[in-house]
């Protein structure tokens, strides 16, 4: 397989820019030798998009934001389009993450619109897709119903290009990740479904990494099954040596390290 493994931060709504500039200070230098290897996305609030693009000019770690709005022209008052992402130095856009849908309504159709306006505006998109917290035993129903709708309008080669995270909504912010048997079945799912609806080759190409409560201690066995190419952190995505370890970690299960 070889597909190159991903990970990815999303910081949500922490760090000041001054953390930012701090994390990315300690981060470089860690992750220096594996940033070839392994396709590592940094999603900042919008705040310091800016000032960590700079910081992170001349290394291969991307950057991210976190959401995007849809709407066409200017008249948004408070809202940031997928043109001033990639602007501000983006290449990657998290869309569909669980606390966008629980906190501000956000359906697969809104997701799709973001999709689209991503690609639009040469951002890639990296979808979150997972079963809500009512619906353990009802993964694939979830994440095939979440995948159909989300991706809706896409071409082939746009998936192909795109980045998924498997992320049960049970398992952001809690004290443990999902089971690994669990994430396998979870990762195992997309794959299949993106091979019968785009291609197979479409499904070799794509990163379908696991997120949700994710530590150092615990990637080792998330990461053993083929179908998950990396992993990504909330909360140990803002501490620069804990993080650097996941990517270690990845690197480690990939026999890249
Ligand atoms: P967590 O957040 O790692 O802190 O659980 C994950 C996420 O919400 O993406």
């Amino acid at each position: 397989m070889s597909r190159k493994p991903f990970a990815v931060a999303n910081w949500k709504m922490a760090m000041t820019v001054a953390d930012s500039l701090a994390f990315a200070r300690d981060f470089r230098p860690a992750v220096s030798k594996l940033t070839t290897r392994i396709d590592i996305v940094i999603c900042p609030p919008y705040t310091a998009l800016w000032p960590l693009a700079a910081a992170l000019k001349s290394s291969p770690i991307w950057l991210g934001a976190q959401n995007l709005y849809a709407g066409e022209g200017v008249n948004y008052t408070g809202e940031v389009s997928a043109e001033l992402l990639a602007d501000a130095g983006c290449e990657w856009v998290l869309l569909g993450h669980w606390e966008r849908r629980r906190h501000f309504g956000e359906t697969d159709d809104t997701v799709n619109r973001k999709v689209r306006a991503a690609l639009d505006a040469g951002l890639r998109p990296i979808l979150l897709i997972g079963e809500g917290a009512d619906a353990r035993d009802r993964v694939r129903e979830s994440v095939e119903q979440q995948l159909s709708q989300v991706l809706h309008g896409c071409q082939v080669d746009e998936v192909a290009d795109m980045a998924f995270v498997y992320e049960p909504e049970w398992t952001i912010g809690a004290e443990e990740p999902a089971p690994p048997e669990h994430v396998a079945e979870g990762a195992e799912l997309m794959r299949a479904w993106v091979s019968e609806q785009f291609s197979d080759g479409a499904a070799e190409a794509v990163r379908i990494i696991y997120g949700g409560s994710v530590t150092p201690e615990h990637a080792p066995a998330l990461l053993v099954h083929g179908n998950v190419d990396g992993l990504g952190a909330g909360r140990k995505g803002r501490q620069a040596d804990p993080f650097a370890n996941i990517i270690r970690l990845i690197a480690m299960s990939k026999n890249l390290a």
